[in-house]
């Protein structure tokens, strides 16, 4: 995979300065996936690079860029409506410009709606394009039409883009880019083009910066992590590429999503168990408990093989929790099927699921399947799901009280005078302290909770 390294577009800048009088503002605002949240981050360290400051409001900005998803049609709508929602500010305010990129920006048919029915949409371009935003803003600036970017893949790796993190505390780290999985409801594949994966020289040197500059929680990014390094002159696997980073001296955790249970091998679930800078969690996403809808979502493992994962999770890793992804209402799912993915939560016992009704997505081979089961139906299975998923979290969640736990201090709390710290297993705890203590490790005794929220104490 070739590799480039981002350089400061002097000329850009040059351009921009010459156009504003004074810096002007972004707004960016990202949906979806962590790995778009990242793109967010690098998408305002450019624009930084090149002279424009940060905003929060759009009607304070003299560029507002979506940075879209594209995995299911509501978060599409959302953009649509939400982009369709600035014709008045555009009509207000000269020379505003209005960007859309992401996931969203890389289907054909998304290109071409914006160009024929949303002629105040300046700039269009995909998710392989930050790096070329300089120019592209530059272009626009200059030549005075719509920069609309036609949707490619660009088999290279780019390195050393500028960024500004959303978090002091916290930071994303992509290890890899695309996927190769084509599960059969999804968009991904299609959008974000095949996988790439990174140096792992590269990675430990970001990962070292993170550490070096206080961050506290890392998480690595990838559409499945366990495939890391395909493609890599290095033979290097993903618990390879744990090991490495755990070398890092420093006072850190790491998490990493999304693990694809084909590809989530025995050597990784030891590395969770070896290395003490991993949280002793694993989100596995499951995606339904049939079979039969397995094979239909070409997924490429049975639960069997997957119960046979959690299984050894559980043996190795003391205290291991677990997190999935479910989609209720795959096309031709029967209620049979569904009752496999009852059982199967049942049986996993998870502490957190992430549920989605199934979306069709036009361009993927599920959407050519027939799907006979209405809406209402699978609202109706979703409320089931819920409904049971809640009846064996709880108690779970419950059952902790009396424990003392290291957290993570991220927030302020609901509750006025609290603040929320976040468990190795994701669940996060309400209780009382002052707000220096955010961005920080403290220790918690679990007193109780309320639904899936824990509360508790400081323990010191
Ligand atoms: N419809 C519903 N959910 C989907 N996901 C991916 N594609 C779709 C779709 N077309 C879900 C999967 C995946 C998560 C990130 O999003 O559960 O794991
Ligand atoms: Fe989509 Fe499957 Fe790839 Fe995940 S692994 S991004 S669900 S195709």
């Amino acid at each position: 995979m070739e590799k480039l390294t981002y350089t400061h577009n002097a000329d850009a800048a040059a351009v921009i300065a010459q156009t504003y009088d004074t810096p002007p503002l972004a707004y960016v605002r990202s949906y979806g996936c962590q790995q778009n949240v990242n793109d967010g981050e690098k998408t305002r360290g450019v624009l930084m690079d090149i002279g424009y400051g940060l905003c929060d409001k759009p009607e304070d900005a003299d560029l507002i860029l979506f940075n879209t998803c594209a995995v299911r049609e509501h978060a599409e709508q959302r953009v649509f409506g939400n982009v369709g929602a600035l014709k008045g500010l555009k009509e207000k305010k000269r020379g505003l410009m209005i960007g859309l990129c992401g996931c969203m920006a890389n289907q054909k048919h998304v290109v071409e709606k914006l160009r024929k029915s949303y002629p105040y949409v300046d700039l269009v371009f995909g998710v392989d394009g930050i790096d070329t935003l300089p120019q592209l803003i530059a272009q626009k600036l200059q030549k005075h039409k719509r920069v609309l970017m036609e949707p490619a893949q660009r088999p290279v790796i780019v390195e050393n883009i500028p960024i500004r993190r959303e978090s002091e505390f916290r930071a994303w780290l992509p290890i890899m880019y695309g996927c190769d999985n084509f599960c059969t409801y999804c968009i991904v594949p299609y959008v974000r083009g095949r996988e790439k994966s990174r140096k792992p020289g590269d990675i430990l040197s970001e990962f070292r910066g993170l550490v070096e500059a206080g961050y506290k929680e890392i998480t690595l990014l990838g559409q499945n992590v366990n495939s890391y390094g395909k493609g890599l002159e290095e033979q290097v696997d993903f618990a390879d590429l744990l090991n490495l980073l755990c070398t890092v001296p420093g006072d850190y955790q790491i998490r990493f999503m999304t693990s694809h249970p084909k590809d989530a091998s025995h050597k990784l679930i030891d590395t969770i168990a070896a290395q003490p800078h991993l949280c002793k969690h694993l989100h596995l996403p499951v995606q339904c408990g049939s079979d039969e809808l397995l094979k239909k979502m070409n997924r490429h493992y049975t639960i069997e093989q997957y119960l046979e994962l959690i299984e050894y999770a559980r043996k190795t890793v003391p205290g291991i929790t677990f997190s999935s992804d479910i989609i209720v209402g795959f096309p031709g799912e029967t209620e049979e099927d569904f009752q496999g993915t009852l059982e199967l939560v049942k049986k996993v016992g998870y502490m957190q699921l992430f549920t989605f009704i199934y979306s069709k997505r036009n361009g993927t081979p599920a959407a050519k399947l027939p799907d006979p089961t209405t809406h209402a139906e699978k609202a109706a299975r979703m409320d089931r799901l819920l409904k049971l998923q809640d009846s064996i979290a709880f108690p779970m969640i419950a059952a902790m009280a009396g424990q003392t736990v290291k957290v993570l201090v991220e927030a302020a709390g609901r509750t006025p005078g609290t603040l929320n710290g976040r468990l190795d297993n994701n669940l996060v705890v309400e209780f009382p302290a002052e707000e220096s203590l955010i961005g920080q490790y403290a220790n918690v005794r679990l007193t109780g909770s309320r639904a899936a929220l824990l509360v508790g104490e400081l323990a010191e």
